[in-house]
């Protein structure tokens, strides 16, 4: 068991290429409304989860609920990859605006896996490119992301280590 702590007064950025589980694990650990998912704000704008074109007003979305939520002391996650550091520069700032500490929950998931994982799902035709773009962009952020305002930086490495992961909220 690993216990990742995590201020009450959080915004948490789940960061991880697309099959790496951060959908899976925000439904593990968090309830059912503190968890804003990219995907779900996709379809709330356009119909389809999976439409990309939807993305620029999906976030602006997306953010306008988070601050939302944090100006109420809401604990909120965001479930987007979050691999790109102009993409988690937009939270930092969203959680600096509301004095609350932006955390970052990375899933380092192999490659392969995550390639292997999006083979098998339906509706996520993201070829082993994107993914393996994903992943150079997800390298870069691991050595950056201390650097960018994240107050906590918790790395779960691999399948086990994200399986036994537990979240523990700090007054
Ligand atoms: P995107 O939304 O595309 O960015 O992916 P994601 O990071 O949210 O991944 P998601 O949680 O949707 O998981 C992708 C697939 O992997 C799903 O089919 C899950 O059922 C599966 N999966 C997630 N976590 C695990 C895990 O720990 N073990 C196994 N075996 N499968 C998992
Ligand atoms: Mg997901």
């Amino acid at each position: 068991m690993t216990a990742l702590t995590v201020p009450t007064m959080s915004l948490v950025l789940l960061v991880g290429t697309s099959g790496s589980g951060k959908s899976t694990f925000a439904a593990q650990h968090f309830g059912r409304f503190e968890t804003l998912s990219s995907d779900f704000f996709r379809g709330l704008v356009s119909n389809d989860e999976d439409d990309q074109a939807a993305t620029p007003a999906a976030f602006e979305a997306l953010k306008h609920v988070a601050a939302q939520r944090l100006r109420a002391g809401l604990l909120t996650v965001v479930d987007a990859t979050n691999v790109q550091a102009e993409a988690r520069r937009d939270f930092v700032q969203l959680a600096r605006e509301h004095d609350v500490l932006p955390v970052a929950i990375v899933l380092d998931v192999p490659e392969s896996v995550c390639i292997a994982r999006n083979a098998a799902r339906t509706g996520r035709d993201f070829g082993p490119e994107v993914i393996r773009r994903q992943q150079g962009q997800l390298r870069r952020g691991l050595k950056a992301l201390g650097k960018e305002g994240f107050r906590r930086v918790h790395v779960l490495h691999g399948e086990d280590e994200i399986a036994a992961a537990t979240i523990v909220r700090e007054p």
